[in-house]
């Protein structure tokens, strides 16, 4: 809800307001965003109060006592005294960086933006049933150069979530050039805030980083032509006593996969001014008369519930507005990708003897990863020729779809359609389509250009590529890799404007993506970049999920699907079971484990299913039955992390009518003679009655190495072929356990589990964990109590 009343306007979510005031008539102050407060305010209240001036520091021509310095305002610009971090940099023609913006009209209406579209980019998807989603359009305006900017705000009431941006027009007769325009700036009165940001490298995505906010400036930002797994877009700000569950929190994101930049400054005066947008590196833009210049969307919102309060209302946010429609709310498929299992090497025979696998275990879908086109062995050639080896294949891309078909699995393919190599056909008839400086010798990564997508005709031919292999088999399912970072950002057409490559390279991104995914409805795309490079909104509207990482180490992955879990929902994180010792880190993790950690997200598998003993397929068909038994609550379930009093992380999900939750703890390092483990789960009905019970899982015999002689009739030796044999048909149930609890214990007292096994015996009941172990605990409300 908008409401506009004495030059105030109050926009309303569920929980949360956002308060602006006008100044002078002119300024756009800020003067409240946070915990829902009541609409009537009067404007004076909320207001700075400037009585005698600052000291040395500039004025403002119509008050002399106030100066902007010190203003929360909604947009500064440039040459007004305000000497914070601006969020606008731009030449006028004049050729000075100073410019007027003052409060022209507003205009409110319902539903969202009305130029979504001519935006080119991603954006919310609003027109959700029953939906009160309205639109704050403020036109703020530099008369002297007839140049004009609206503030966009988008208000969506359910999940909390109000968006911005900005729109720039030139309506004067001469150009003029930004250096600099953000999507949204945000004043608030105080500074003692926490910032966190979701950081990394490839292969160690999104870990949080929580730094306490001293004076000064702190940039979250990518420059590698993708949100990147260095820095995502995703910031948290939180007071000092903010927790999991409490206080106060801010989240913010940009529905952007370029060079994305945020700052959050602390000022001389105490407040905080946060940033979100295009990132200025290498960026400018000229703007000539008549032309618009559109900024990505940027998405806030606020909780008083903490963390986990924001990371649930975007959860809601991206699953409703912003995955395509026709995948929001659908179980996703469980897959076996041959990535891991054969790399390069693979034939027919060898896809089908693991499908065939896969199929009897009950895997749903098969994924035939990088490959199968062109003269790919290796990764050194054949980007860009997107045409079947069928030599390798044995056949037609439609005959093995077929085959696949017949063992009861959907199809699906891998492709890296913003590529080329340079050992490719592609390339020896268009070798300026590939990204690089003329005349310069070259940087570049995994042996491969990136195509020059700021050109239509480049776009075109792969576009048409694409979709000819796409339309010519049964594929249901396609994984979208990029896999490297842009560098010598050039382009032959862009002349003098290279300013503009960047941005002009994510828009052909965006271009494509919209053409193939439209073209093609039912297939369920996955986007990936390496792994989880490109970890954004704005991939997740044109692909409901992503690959989240390269690594599928279990023990890594909780510290990559937790971070992500703030920002993103575990409908949209792929989370693959693979081999040990782990191809990433070699480190042995049982695959119990292994599912136990995976198994938050969608699920897949990517090791060599044939190569396991019949113990472990058993295992492995029991693990997908029990997902594709909770999957709705896996993928779509309310996810929060929390961690023990001894530091055992526990994981939860929640169904949206609490009659079932899942409840997993981890286990990192094993202590001798360990504490008692207490599980707590939140957010269940206080006055339900649950039975909580423990998933029974197999326990391999070779986790008591020789110890296993204290009970065995007949001598087995620690990595022996009697051990072998045994442990390859053989496993020991795990202990049984199971209670009967109401809501408010289960979130208050919580449950202790059975003593762990500490060196004084094995029975039944003992709970064998060792290292990197979990366990899960199905909770389902019992009916009439
Ligand atoms: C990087 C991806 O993240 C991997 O899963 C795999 O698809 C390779 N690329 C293939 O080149």
């Amino acid at each position: 809800m908008i409401q506009y009343e004495n030059q105030v306007f109050h926009l309303a979510t569920e929980h949360t307001s956002y308060i602006i005031g006008i100044r002078n008539e002119r300024y756009l102050e800020n003067l409240y965003y946070g915990r829902k407060v009541h609409t009537r305010v009067t404007n004076t209240a909320l207001q700075e109060k400037f009585g005698t001036g600052y000291g040395n520091s500039t004025v403002c021509p119509e008050d002399t006592t106030m100066t902007l310095d010190n203003l929360c305002m909604e947009y500064s610009f440039g040459g007004n005294g305000d000497y914070r971090h601006s969020p606008l940099e731009m030449q006028m023609p004049d050729y000075s960086y100073s410019n007027r913006f003052y409060y022209k009209e507003h205009e409110i209406y319902e539903g969202e933006y009305r130029d979504s579209k001519k935006t080119k980019m991603p954006y919310v998807r609003c027109s959700q049933e029953g939906e009160q989603t309205s639109t704050l359009e403020i036109i703020l305006e530099d008369w002297l150069y007839s140049v004009e900017l609206k503030l966009i705000y988008t208000v969506l009431p359910s999940c909390d979530v109000i968006t911005r941006r900005t729109v720039i027009t030139n309506k004067g007769t001469e150009s003029i050039q930004l250096n600099r325009i953000m999507s949204m700036q945000l004043d608030l009165p105080e500074s003692d805030y926490y910032m966190e940001t979701f950081d990394g490298a490839w292969t160690r995505e999104r870990h949080v980083n929580r730094k306490k906010l001293e004076s000064g400036l702190y940039v979250n930002e990518s420059t590698t032509g993708s949100s990147s797994n260095r820095h995502n877009p995703l910031i948290l700000l939180t007071k000092e006593n903010c927790t999991e569950n409490a206080g106060s929190c801010y989240g913010i994101n940009l529905i952007y996969s370029g060079n994305h930049y945020e700052a959050v400054e602390v000022t001389p005066y105490e407040k905080i001014r946060i940033m979100t947008g295009i990132n200025p590196y290498q960026f400018e833009w000229e703007l000539g008369q008549d032309e618009t210049f559109f900024t990505p969307e940027a998405v806030l919102t606020y909780s008083h519930k903490g963390r986990q309060g924001v990371s649930s209302q975007f959860a809601t946010f991206v699953n409703q507005y912003i995955v395509p429609k026709q995948w929001q709310g659908t179980e996703r498929p469980v897959l076996i990708n041959n990535w891991e299992a054969t790399y390069f090497d693979f034939t027919e025979k060898k896809l089908l003897k693991l499908a065939k696998e896969a199929a009897s275990l009950g895997v749903e879908l098969f994924v035939l990863d990088d490959g199968w086109f062109g003269k790919r062995e290796s990764d050194t050639s054949s980007l860009g020729d997107w045409f079947v080896n069928e030599k390798k294949l044995g056949g037609s891309l439609n005959q093995l779809a077929a085959k696949i078909n017949n063992l009861g699995m959907k199809f699906g393919l891998w492709i890296e359609p913003e590529m080329i190599s340079e050992n490719s056909e592609l390339y020896r008839k268009h070798p300026d389509w590939a990204v690089r400086i003329p005349k310069r010798e070259d940087y570049i990564g995994r042996n491969q250009y990136v195509l020059d997508l700021t050109r239509e005709e480049v776009r075109d031919t792969v576009v048409q590529m694409i979709l000819n292999v796409l339309h010519g088999a049964n594929i249901e399912y396609v994984k979208w890799d990029m896999n490297r970072h842009l560098s010598d950002a050039y382009s032959a057409s862009l002349g003098k404007r290279q300013g503009e490559f960047y941005h002009r390279y994510i828009l052909g991104v965006y271009d494509m993506m919209e053409r193939i995914t439209k073209a093609c409805p039912k297939i369920l795309f996955e986007s990936c970049s390496a792994g989880g490079n490109r970890f954004d909104l704005g991939m997740l509207y044109y692909m409901p999920q992503i690959w989240t990482s390269d690594d599928t180490d279990a023990n890594e992955r909780v510290e990559i699907q937790e971070g992500t879990s703030y920002g993103y929902p575990l409908s949209t994180m792929g989370a693959h079971v693979s081999a040990v010792p782990n191809h990433q880190t070699l480190r042995n993790i049982g695959l119990e484990n292994r599912f136990h950690i995976a198994c938050f997200g969608v699920l897949g598998y990517e090791l060599d299913v044939t190569k396991l003993s019949t113990a472990d397929k058993r295992i492995v068909k029991n693990q997908i039955a029990f997902y594709k038994e909770h999957r709705k609550l896996f993928q779509y379930g309310n996810f929060k992390g929390e961690r023990m009093h001894n530091g055992n992380i526990i994981w939860q999900v929640v169904s949206e009518d609490k009659k079932e939750a899942i409840v997993m703890c981890y286990q990192r390092l094993q202590r001798a003679n360990s504490s008692s483990d207490v599980l707590k789960v939140k957010g269940l009905d206080a006055d339900s009655l649950y039975h909580v019970q423990a998933r029974k899982q197999s326990i391999s015999i070779k986790q008591f190495g020789d110890l296993v002689n204290q009970a065995s009739p007949v001598p087995i030796k620690d990595e022996g072929i009697m051990q072998t044999i045994v442990n390859k048909v053989y496993m020991l149930d795990s202990e049984e356990e199971s209670y009967e609890l109401y809501g408010d214990m289960l979130e208050y007292a919580g449950f202790k589990l059975k003593q762990q096994f500490v060196g004084t015996g094995y029975t039944g009941d003992t709970r064998v964990m060792g290292d990197f172990a979990t366990r899960i605990y199905t909770i389902t409300k019992k009916e009439g109590f």
